[in-house]
């Protein structure tokens, strides 16, 4: 996507509607090829409200905290540490499923914002996460393509043997 398209009114128009999608399912992020376009973009955001929901201690195993609203446009995503973790992890394109996914508990992410400005991130823990959720998502990649296919499960079954649900993303 260039820079002219990106701050034309049809991004910006799209970047609306995914943010308003995302807070409706509600989910911490949305992936352009999960509303049927093959563009390089993805919104994030974990609201301070979703944590409350939550035991501090899953917070703190899962290091999650909140991540305030952003876009991302042509994102690069380089993983920063050898070591992963695994958790279970939702998808809004997969609902009512969840599953084990092993993931980099450190990337580094290059990509151009809503004003197609240069941006870095560097993030740990659940944001690290999300990130790889997401890009993964605009390689035509879900969560089920790199799981343990042993822990995929209904939400239902999960949250009756395992216990609370992540949030979908
Ligand atoms: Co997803």
């Amino acid at each position: 996507m260039t820079p002219e398209e990106i701050v034309g009114s049809s991004v910006q128009e799209l970047i609306t509607a995914m943010r308003d999608t995302m807070r409706d399912a509600p989910g911490v992020g949305l992936a352009a090829p999960q509303v049927g376009l093959d563009w390089q973009l993805a919104v994030i955001e974990d609201r301070p409200e979703y944590l409350l929901k939550i035991p501090p201690a899953q917070l703190e195993e899962r290091q999650r905290r909140p991540v305030p609203f952003h876009v991302l446009v042509n994102p690069t995503l380089t993983v920063e540490s050898a070591e992963t973790v695994e958790f279970f992890e939702g998808c809004l394109s997969l609902a009512g499923f969840t599953a084990l996914v092993p993931r980099a508990t450190r990337v580094r992410v290059d990509y151009l914002d809503e004003n197609a400005q240069a941006q870095s991130i560097v993030a740990e823990g659940w944001y690290a996460r999300i990130l790889q959720h997401e890009i993964d998502h605009l390689r035509g990649a879900l969560y089920i393509d790199c799981m343990d296919s042993r822990s995929f499960s209904t939400v239902d079954n999960y949250l009756r043997y395992q216990g609370s649900l992540n949030r979908g993303e």
